[in-house]
């Protein structure tokens, strides 16, 4: 499998998560479904961050650098509200407020990732990066 599709994977999967959180009232459910999700993303963050956005860097293009800055101020964000989670009560409605706040980062960092992708995937070393949407 390319790492390019393991990461879309996981985002089809991190979105997945999410639709469950937001179809249970079960606060149990809700938590696990939660905790599944920081999980994955601590996974997949460290995967783009360690390996992907570096190549993407790599292109030497002005373009690149700041999408991977931006993406990076991203993940940033997803790690502080997901490190604030666990001590919220699943009924609380500021868990709705972080989870809903935390679904929308990691949907734009699942956008950023994909442009980056397309980005790097056409223009290979010297390419340019697809313009934000
Ligand atoms: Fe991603």
């Amino acid at each position: 499998m390319k790492a390019t599709d393991l990461l879309k994977k996981q985002h089809k999967e991190v979105k997945a998560l999410f639709k469950k959180v937001e179809k249970t009232e079960d606060t149990r459910q809700r938590r696990q479904l939660m905790e599944q999700i920081s999980t994955a993303l601590e996974a997949h963050a460290s995967i783009e961050e360690e390996m992907f956005y570096p190549a993407v860097k790599g292109l030497e293009t002005k373009k690149a650098e700041e999408m991977v800055a931006e993406a990076f101020e991203e993940h940033h964000v997803v790690k502080l509200v997901l490190a604030e989670l666990p001590n919220v009560d699943p009924e609380d409605e500021r868990f709705e407020e972080l989870t809903g706040d935390r679904r929308r980062r990691a949907a734009q960092s699942t956008r950023g990732a994909a442009r980056l992708r397309r980005g790097a995937e056409r223009g290979g070393h010297g390419g340019r990066p697809e313009p934000p949407m």
